[in-house]
């Protein structure tokens, strides 16, 4: 028995603080599980992050307060759990993640550290809780019998697309018919002073902006400080991160971002974060014009990117379209998990 928590088939949970470096072996261990898991489904190409980068996410807890756990077996991590407590809103929702290494599995591991998460997320008076699971298409997905088992249902259903380079030659001709009322500006890295107030309110918009089902999330609250801290925690990271915004040339409005980013360590691949553009300035294919030229300048700067990841609501037919015109391909599926206290 260990002094931080129960027995289950001779494992131990151990509270986790990736920030103590007296940790740092358990640390490697927690996150060797959780990447082990995901490198299960989608190899090499696998779009998780770094021990480095949740270290970094551990100093940033502005907006979001984590807590890890893992369970200990002869001295070696065989299952990982993480809990995300949002704190500027959304105050009633937490984000779980646990993964057990595949030799334990089905031994009560991963109920027990999801019953930590819970018991954690009840005393800090969450009352629903969100974890998601991936598989790649056409192979089944270890978690949904899991969840089910513990009471989650199904919340969102979400796809992954990959997007291979270097960018279809076309690419550069349909951005040269893009809509003449509104420019294409592209930064790199800081968001710049003269947009941050508005990116701040397109980011608000976009938190609810996206279908998410039966996922019960209320939009956030954004302000130039937390868009500057988020965008900071991202760059602490070592990420490189590129951003094309739409701006409106008659009223200087921003209609629209969307932002790429490359991880540290990881020049072959690039991640797609957000694409947003306000509902009164669709229409114009904005979305599909900010996408490329945003993908044009990644590839220009970064010719070493090989992959561009991205993750849609299923039924998110607007960028479905989108994505399909610039040749990304579905290739797994993402599903968020839900339970609820009453
Ligand atoms: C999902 C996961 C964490 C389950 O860990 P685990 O330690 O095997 O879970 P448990 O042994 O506590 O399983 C509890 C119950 O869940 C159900 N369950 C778990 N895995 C299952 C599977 N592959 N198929 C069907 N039911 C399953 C069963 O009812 C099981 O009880 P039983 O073994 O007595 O029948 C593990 O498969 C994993 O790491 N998957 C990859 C990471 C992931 O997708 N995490 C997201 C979770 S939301």
């Amino acid at each position: 028995m260990s002094a931080f928590g129960q027995d289950v088939d001779a494992v131990t949970l151990h509270a986790v603080d990736p920030l103590d470096r007296g940790q740092d072996r358990l640390t490697q261990g927690w996150h060797r599980v959780y990447q082990r898991a995901l490198q299960e489904t989608y190899g090499s190409t696998a779009a998780g992050w770094s021990q480095e980068e949740v270290r970094v996410q551990f100093t940033h807890q502005e907006y979001e307060r984590r807590a890890a756990w893992a369970a200990v077996r002869d001295d070696a991590v065989v299952g990982h759990a993480q809990l995300i407590l949002f704190v500027a809103d959304n105050t009633h929702f937490a984000k779980l993640h646990v993964a057990v290494d595949p030799a334990y599995r089905r031994r009560g591991i991963g109920s027990a550290l999801l019953r930590v998460l819970e018991d954690a997320a009840r005393a800090a008076g969450r009352t629903v809780l969100v974890g998601h699971s991936d598989v790649l298409f056409g192979h089944d997905d270890p978690a949904a019998g899991f969840a089910e088992s513990a009471g989650y249902a199904r919340g969102q259903a979400n796809l992954r697309s990959d997007l291979l380079l270097p960018p279809r030659r076309d690419l550069e001709a349909e951005l040269g018919a893009s809509s003449a009322d509104y420019e294409l500006l592209t930064s790199w890295g800081e968001i710049p002073g003269d947009w941050l107030e508005q990116r701040a309110r397109l980011a608000a918009h976009m938190s609810t902006a996206a279908p998410r089902g039966d996922v019960d999330v209320q939009e956030e609250r954004w302000n130039v400080e937390r868009a500057r801290r988020v965008r900071r925690t991202m760059l602490d990271q070592g990420r490189q991160v590129v951003e094309t915004v739409a701006r409106q040339r008659q009223s200087g409005l921003l209609a629209g971002y969307t932002t790429l980013v490359v991880p540290a360590g990881r020049p072959e691949l690039s991640l797609q974060w957000d694409t947003f553009v306000l509902s009164e300035h669709r229409g114009h294919r904005l979305g599909l014009h900010l996408k490329v030229a945003n993908l044009l300048a990644l590839h220009h700067a970064l010719p070493a990117v090989e992959r561009v990841v991205t993750w849609n609501a299923a039924e998110n037919e607007p960028m479905r379209r989108v994505n399909r015109a610039m040749g990304f391909v579905p290739v797994g599926h993402h599903t968020e998990w839900q339970k609820a206290f009453t």
